[in-house]
């Protein structure tokens, strides 16, 4: 498998790095506008190969998306990533330009790519990747949800003092500060409901903390996170690369499905050889359904800040 990650920057190359570290892919671009600054990331991320023990390839570019052809899966994370302070959709004016450039120059290099979205506000870039290109809905996968799901999980462990491997809970909604919904009445640690461990309280308090996850972080670093969001793109690829069929939350175009119509919104999906191979209907609350129906509010009100 051939994979372009677009954005050399830190959310770029950390998800160069993991997706070569998995070693389940053969060759890795990695394209950025800045001169050389994508060839010095892939040659030192080459040089870890032999320490780390990975075959993939990776090779950088100054903008020249030739070297991107034939590319499986592209990953778009260039844009300018939020500082503290700002929200994901103060990101919209400067992001929609960059997002529908390089998607179209990705899809004249790679007509049958799968594209994956990273830039923000996420949700509102991957819709525009489908008003703008002519890719079939299931090849556009807005990443959140696989994110802020990892974060739920850190938050439930901390919550539960366990180890993050025995907890399990996703997080569906628009990738927002607001607009996350933390399905916390389905999370489970080994098997059971958190609510048998945890307080009504301190579960809301678990969802708070996730729905802040990104900005707490940017306050503390100054700029966006890279390590989980590159580990969170990471999966997603393996997931195509291996055709496993695994469930995620990814934004994706719904026509219906939730009740919900004409707006990318992160919903739990298999991922497979196809990209989204099934967008998977579960059942919510009466509470997850008011969420889900604001979250998809915020989502549209954002869609119409586009110049389509
Ligand atoms: C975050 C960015 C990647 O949530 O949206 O950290």
């Amino acid at each position: 498998m051939k994979v372009t990650v677009v954005g050399a920057g830190a959310v770029g190359a950390s998800c160069a790095e993991y997706i070569a570290m998995k070693n389940f892919a053969s060759e890795v671009v990695i394209l950025d506008i800045k001169e050389g600054f994508a060839e010095g990331k892939a040659m030192d991320l080459m040089q870890t190969a032999s320490l780390n023990g990975f075959d993939t390839k990776i090779v950088g570019s100054t903008n020249d998306y030739s070297k991107t052809a034939g590319s499986d899966v592209c990953v778009i994370t260039s844009g300018i990533p939020r500082k503290p302070g700002m929200t994901r959709e103060e990101l919209i004016g400067i992001n929609a330009g960059i997002v529908k450039s390089v998607s179209a120059s990705l899809i004249e290099q790679s007509p049958n790519t799968i594209i994956i979205v990273v830039s923000n506000p996420m949700d509102t870039m991957t819709y525009l990747v489908h008003k703008t290109t002519d890719l079939p809905k299931n090849k556009i996968i807005g990443m959140g949800g696989a994110l802020d799901s990892a974060r739920f999980k850190y938050r439930l462990a901390e919550a539960l003092e366990c180890p993050i491997s025995d907890v399990d809970g996703m997080v569906i909604g628009g990738h927002s500060d607001k607009g996350m919904v933390p399905l916390t009445a389905k999370a489970t640690r080994n098997g059971v409901s958190v609510s048998e461990f945890l307080t009504g309280e301190r579960l809301e308090q678990v969802a708070a903390d996730t729905k802040v996850g990104g900005a707490t972080l940017t306050g503390l670093l100054g700029t966006s996170a890279w390590y989980a969001p590159g580990a969170a793109v990471s999966e997603l690829v393996k997931a195509i690369a291996l055709d496993s069929k695994k469930m995620f939350p990814c934004s994706t175009l719904l026509e219906g499905e939730y009740g919900l119509n004409d707006l990318c919104i992160g919903v739990p999906v298999l991922l497979g050889k196809n990209g989204i191979e099934k967008v998977v209907s579960i059942e919510l609350t009466d509470a997850e359904k008011a969420k889900m129906q604001e979250s998809a509010e915020g989502v549209k009100k954002t869609n119409g800040l586009l110049e389509l």
